[in-house]
């Protein structure tokens, strides 16, 4: 057997929260199902966040009200202050993924937090995820680059890791929101935040913003990271973040992990007709590769 990475399908949430299209709750969860059976195990279904900050995830509560539950899929929701965290645990998410942020520039725009003002709020929430006993982890936005203040010290990465850790998270991801890493960038911060959180295991999470997203992934997977975050159809973005594009496409990361012997459990077809469906719902294209040139080799 080929050593497993584990995706971590995000298009319900990071998707779907900067695309124009306005789905319904009913899509939404449309979505949701052809993902799970498509074989993902683990998504974020969807973010308590301002209804006016991010409107498009403003009936989060809705679709988690909606969902089939006991199949093989865990519905992660995503929070950022302690109402999105009693919010959550609220709407049975399955887990929490807390936002922390490694730029001011940003974090002031995205969340009205400084760095260390996103790590004093994840210690504050940490406790209530863990009394309501769901696994809590949390990404580091713009851990690769701030759009408004540029690089991004690996200090403070390190920093936040290790507050993170402190607060009890079983899992890290390092976010690259605006696509500014490249593949050298991730091997280096990832051996500095092994370092400064050696008890946390590590996610990562890339847009291909700037083309260098799969040899991004590529250079996780070689530096043994297990999971990975991905969008069906490379949808997606951040509404803070001027010129964010999607994430890297779920299919796209399969099949380069597939032709290489990895195992994923995710069915490749019927991704690649999640994504092609997607197109009919969203009114436009997607970006992903395999959705467009179809698997190599034809089965
Ligand atoms: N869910 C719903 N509403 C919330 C909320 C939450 N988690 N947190 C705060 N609010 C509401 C408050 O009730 C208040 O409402 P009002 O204006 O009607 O009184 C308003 O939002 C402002 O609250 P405040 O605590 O002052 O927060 P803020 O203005 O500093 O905003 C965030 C902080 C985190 C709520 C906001 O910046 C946000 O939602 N950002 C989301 C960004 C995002 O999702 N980015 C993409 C993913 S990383
Ligand atoms: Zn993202």
């Amino acid at each position: 057997m080929g050593r497993r990475i584990h995706i971590v399908e995000v298009g319900p949430r990071d998707g779907l929260q900067n695309d124009p299209a306005n789905l319904s709750v009913e899509q939404k969860l449309e979505f949701i199902a052809r993902l799970e059976a498509a074989g993902v195990t683990r998504m974020e279904s969807g973010s308590f966040v301002s209804p006016k900050a991010v409107p498009k995830m403003a009936d989060s509560a809705a679709v988690f009200a909606g969902l089939t539950r006991g199949g093989r899929a865990k519905h992660i929701a995503l929070a950022l202050n302690e109402t999105g965290v009693r919010r959550a645990i609220e709407a049975k998410a399955d887990e929490i993924n807390f936002v922390l942020v490694a730029g001011e520039g940003f974090g002031r725009r995205n969340q009205g937090m400084s760095p260390q003002e996103s790590a004093d709020m994840l210690a504050k929430c940490a406790p209530l995820v863990h009394e309501a006993g769901l696994p809590l982890s949390a990404t580091i936005s713009v851990a690769f680059g701030d759009p408004y203040d540029g690089d991004v010290d690996i200090g403070v990465v390190g920093n936040l890791a290790a507050q993170a850790q402190r607060a009890g998270i079983a899992e890290l991801a390092l976010g690259d929101t605006i696509g500014a890493a490249t593949p050298w960038d991730v091997r280096q911060r990832i051996e500095r935040v092994r370092m400064e959180a050696p008890d946390v295991s590590l996610r990562l999470h890339f847009h291909d913003t700037r083309g260098a997203g799969l040899a991004n992934v590529f250079a996780a997977v070689e530096a043994g990271v297990d999971v990975i975050d991905a969008s069906c159809g490379g949808i997606g973005g951040c509404p803070f973040a001027p010129g964010a594009t999607g994430n890297v496409a779920t299919e796209d990361v399969v099949w380069m992990l597939h032709r290489a012997g990895f195992e994923t459990g995710v069915d490749l077809e019927q991704m690649i007709a999640t994504a092609r469906w997607l197109e009919g719902v969203l009114g436009h294209g997607v970006s992903s590769a395999l959705s467009r040139a179809g698997v190599f080799p034809r089965g």
